[in-house]
């Protein structure tokens, strides 16, 4: 554990030293495996693009077996709850026709401390950010209650394949 911490801070520094990452946007609480790609202000929040880390290994994503795929099957969690209102904004943000870029892992609306996410298993490329909306907007509306909910759908389809998607207040750890 201490040499994956380690070597993450390292190609982090790495990358901030000849400029792939500014500096300005090395997040305070850093997230194993995971950079910010980029930050888009969204009406009073900040929409934050996570994206792997330059040279650390991602889960391979599972091909797609169209007989198993697409039911968005929903869990609901008590772990890792994210807010109502801001779950809502980050939803409605996603169903647009913003393609995001190489890499992507998960988007969170707000900050380290009172953020949702919508994040992914596996890597699957680049993909119009509408690809996540059908398994948030279904997890959102089976697990949230007025004030905050956490949960996952498994055999989403993303970019043609097929991994979890999970909605709660962090941009990792979705299996
Ligand atoms: C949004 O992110 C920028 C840095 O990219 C920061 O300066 C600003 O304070 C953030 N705003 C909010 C509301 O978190
Ligand atoms: C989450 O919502 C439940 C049910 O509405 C509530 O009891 C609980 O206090 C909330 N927890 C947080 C951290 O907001």
């Amino acid at each position: 554990m201490k040499f994956f911490n380690l070597s993450v801070a390292a190609v982090l520094q790495l990358a901030i030293a000849i400029g792939i990452v500014h500096a300005a946007s090395a997040p305070d609480n850093s997230v194993p495996g995971l950079i910010i790609s980029h930050i888009v202000p969204v009406g009073e929040y900040n929409m934050t693009y996570w994206v792997d880390a330059p040279g650390i290994g991602t889960v391979a994503a599972r091909a797609l077996d169209a007989r198993a795929c697409g039911t968005n099957d929903v869990s609901c969690s008590g772990s890792h709850l994210a807010s109502t209102d801001i779950c809502r904004q980050l939803i409605n943000n996603l169903n647009t026709g913003t393609s995001i870029g190489n890499s992507p892992r998960s988007i969170c609306l707000g900050q380290s401390n009172n953020q949702c996410c919508v994040s992914w298993s596996g890597a699957v490329g680049t993909m119009p950010e509408s690809n996540l909306f059908n398994a948030a907007n279904k997890i959102f509306a089976t697990c949230w209650s007025p004030t905050n909910g956490s949960g996952l759908a498994r055999n989403v389809i993303l970019n043609n394949i097929c991994v979890t998607e999970c909605l709660s207040n962090r941009p990792n750890g979705c299996s």
